[in-house]
């Protein structure tokens, strides 16, 4: 398998412009075979980019920044929800890995990677779990590599590609995983990205169509009626106005649609952090995420 360079993340304060945008990281199927170089709008925030500035990582620019801190000024709690969304995403795989039996994960909006990423969290517990990653940014395709250092009997893939597209992630992620055996679609933290327009039900309805019965679906998802705090609402406003991407918050009823017709795993539909936490603390930790995890019949 060809590699690139991947290019060193730009330190924090240092100017970029989008002249100075990394050369493309390992191509790992046909589905992100371009030999173009991935070109990003650092003038602008994207949500990649400010989430990563949220987990404290370095793979970020000025506007992403400005966004980001805008933010946690009107609302602080952010920085402790992005961490409660990370950890509910490492309980999610392990609890997939360890009691559920499955070894094919499809995740998408993977982000940039960090810290217990879906496949080390499942390689740990079972090293030939099979792991496709898709996000549409660019910036995450740059940083790929560090997605695909799959443990020997198992394997990762990452692949460039937009949620909305259900049909070409079907056919390019098959390459890979065996969809008539039971894969764990992860949608963490991703749909309160697309907005009812663009059909998220029916998108997320698709996808569940295609695994077979004993596969498993998990979200996240930004919630409208956890938290409508005046500041949260003010993070919420200075994001659309920053932000490439326009969050579109949702309640308790609407998240637990996207389950319809699947059997919720205990404890069901909760805020994050009360999704099987690890201790008391962990539980009452501040975050305005709906999260659940549903088994297809
Ligand atoms: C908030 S981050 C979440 C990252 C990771 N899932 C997590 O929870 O830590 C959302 C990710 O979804 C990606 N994303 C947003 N809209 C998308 C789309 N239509 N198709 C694919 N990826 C998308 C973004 O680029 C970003 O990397």
């Amino acid at each position: 398998m060809a590699t690139t360079a991947v290019p060193s993340p730009p330190g924090k304060g240092t100017p970029v412009t989008t002249d100075e945008t990394p050369t493309t990281a390992q191509q790992p199927t046909s589905a992100g075979s371009s030999q173009d170089r991935p070109t990003f709008d650092t003038s602008v925030a994207h949500i990649a980019r400010v989430y990563d500035y949220w987990l404290g990582g370095r793979d970020n620019y000025a506007a992403d920044r400005k966004a980001g801190d805008a933010a946690l000024e009107a609302y602080p709690y952010i920085a402790a929800g992005v961490r409660a969304n990370r950890a509910f995403l490492a309980r999610v795989v392990r609890y997939l890995a360890a009691e559920a039996g499955i070894r094919q994960f499809l995740d998408i909006g993977t982000g940039i990677p960090t810290a217990n990423n879906t496949h080390e969290v499942a390689q740990a517990i079972e090293p030939d779990s099979r792991v496709v990653y898709i996000d549409n940014d660019p910036i995450v395709l740059a940083h790929a590599r560090a997605l695909l250092t799959s443990s020997p009997e198992g394997a990762t893939v990452y692949l460039d590609a937009d949620f909305r597209d259900v049909d070409k992630i079907l056919a390019d992620a098959s390459q890979a995983l065996d969809f008539s055996q039971p894969v764990a679609v992860m949608l963490i933290a991703i749909l309160h990205l697309i907005d009812d327009e663009a059909d998220p039900y029916g998108t997320v309805a698709k996808l569940v169509d295609a695994i077979p019965s004993g596969s498993y679906l998990a979200i996240s998802h930004l919630s409208s009626d956890i938290d409508a705090s005046a500041g949260r609402t003010e993070a919420h406003d200075r994001l659309r106005q920053l932000m490439h991407e326009k969050q579109t918050l949702r309640s308790h009823e609407e998240v637990a649609s996207f389950f319809t017709g699947l059997e919720m795993v205990e404890p069901g539909l909760v805020r994050i952090p009360e999704w099987r936490p690890d201790d008391e603390a962990q539980a009452k930790s501040r975050s305005a995420l709906w999260g659940g995890v549903a088994r297809k019949r």
